[in-house]
């Protein structure tokens, strides 16, 4: 049974959301503040990158189960739940989040409510956030109306965020009030039929378990880099390690790839969230205060291998850098370990030559000394070194002999084991050095 949504906020989570509840059969109004964006969005435009996006966006639109608004009051009224979904930045200098435009939705929100509404938190907020909410909601609903609030995090990776809402490993809603519940379990009703698990939880509990399982899989990575580091030592393949632990389903294969680092708008920040609030509780966190610097420590790990592979040192070379986004088939640069990778090598005195497929304008801001290559011929020319740092499924494309071809010394550092050995040598590479794999 179709249930009438609202979701304010049309960035990166709501947008997804939105279109996603719309594609299950749902009445969905997505709201936002930004005139352009909804302008954009109303000719037809999206204004992110998100691989899938813009053909569910518009079925939906065209089938009339998605609409966009400017007016907030006029949109929330008659909903039976309303989504919010608007950015929670971290305050600049602090690990805490800035839950000012949460509280000013909420506010917003309550104040316009005409029937019963669950009001459902999509942002990702601080452990408590939920019960704030709740209070602003009492303050703020009109005479005689009521409203309840409920805690629905979201599981999506950039770049598979439409696959990861429509086939999810799990949904999670935290709420008390019976008729909030209801309301969720008809929303989610569409997955829960085709056998996806749906867990309805107490409000804290959802909010927790949202930061758990990022901080987990951070820890896992950060593990398996460090692992990476004593296959490298002792002369094993840590892609063989990986697989040879993910096998065990108490372990489990996913997450276990090595790298340059995690980064991106979300582990590192909720990473930071949940230390904070550990700390505000007097709960250690060691665990996870052990990853954040081992993934600190990453960068140093990776910029001694590229020098290792330029002779000792970077400074006068000239380098290729494939991939700045924090990871392949994304436009996002938010604590991508490729941005401060290359400052640092710039500041080690290297010539770069940047090349990302999503041509990320934010980059060249944060990397203003940098050429920025439109394609993987321009930035390879005559390049001393080729560092791979991005996992861009299109890079597996590129023409290994022509790339070599091009290079005046042909030494590339896989970062991301993208590619076979043999074949990068076989197609003109003289030197190749990935992760966590003994030297030849
Ligand atoms: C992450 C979570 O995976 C989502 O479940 C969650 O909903 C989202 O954060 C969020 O909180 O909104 P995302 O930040 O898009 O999603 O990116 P991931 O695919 O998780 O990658 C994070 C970082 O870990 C990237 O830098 C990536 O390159 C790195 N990574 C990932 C590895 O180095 N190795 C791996 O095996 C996996």
């Amino acid at each position: 049974m179709s249930v009438r949504i609202a979701i304010v906020g049309t960035g990166y989570v709501g947008l997804v959301t939105g279109a996603c509840l719309a594609e299950l059969g749902h009445d969905v109004v997505c709201i936002d503040n930004d005139k352009q964006k909804i302008e954009a969005l109303n000719s037809g435009r999206i204004p992110i990158y998100e691989p899938g996006l813009d053909e569910l966006v518009s079925r939906n639109v065209q089938r009339g189960t998605l609409r966009y608004s400017l007016d907030l009051p006029a949109s929330v009224r008659g909903r039976d739940a309303v989504f919010i979904a608007v950015g929670t930045p971290s305050h600049p200098g602090t690990d805490q989040a800035d839950l000012r435009y949460v509280v000013a939705a909420t506010e917003q929100v309550a104040s316009n409510i005409d029937q019963f509404t669950v009001i459902v938190i999509k942002s990702t907020v601080p452990v408590g956030t939920n019960r704030l909410v709740q209070s602003i909601v009492e303050r703020c609903l009109p005479e005689g109306q009521s409203a309840a609030v409920a805690s629905n995090p979201e599981f999506l990776r950039e770049g598979s965020a439409i696959g990861d809402f429509l086939h999810p490993d799990r949904i999670v809603f935290g709420a008390e009030n019976e008729q909030a519940m209801a309301i969720l379990q008809r929303i989610y009703a569409p997955l829960e039929q085709q056998g996806y698990e749906v867990l309805a939880t107490e409000i804290e509990t959802a909010e927790v378990i949202k930061y758990a399982a990022n901080a987990f899989l951070a820890v896992k990575i950060s593990y398996i880099n460090e692992i990476a580091d004593l296959c490298e030592a002792v002369g094993a393949d840590v892609d063989h390690v990986a697989t040879g632990i993910g096998l065990d389903h108490r372990i489990g294969g996913a997450f276990l790839k090595a790298g340059p680092g995690w980064g991106g708008s979300c582990f590192p920040k909720d990473t930071r969230a949940l230390k904070a609030t550990a700390s505000e509780y007097v709960v250690p966190m060691r665990i996870v205060d052990a990853a954040i610097e081992a993934n600190a420590r990453r960068k140093d790990v990776v910029l001694k291998k590229i020098e290792a592979a330029c002779g000792g040192s970077v400074a006068g070379k000239r380098l290729a850098i494939f991939g700045l986004t924090f990871k392949g088939q994304t436009d996002d640069v938010r604590e991508s370990p490729s941005i401060d990778l290359v400052r640092a090598l710039v500041e080690r005195g290297a010539r770069i030559h940047a090349y990302d497929p999503s041509q990320p304008a934010e980059a060249a801001r944060l990397l203003p000394h940098i050429c920025m290559c439109a394609t993987p011929v321009h930035a390879i020319k005559n390049a001393d070194a080729l560092v791979i740092l991005t996992d861009w499924k299109s890079f597996i494309d590129c023409d290994l002999r022509e790339l070599s071809d091009y290079m005046a010394d042909p030494v590339m550092v896989d970062m991301r084991n993208l590619f076979d050995e043999q074949a990068v040598r076989g197609n003109g590479f003289r030197h190749y050095v990935r992760v966590g794999r003994g030297a030849e």
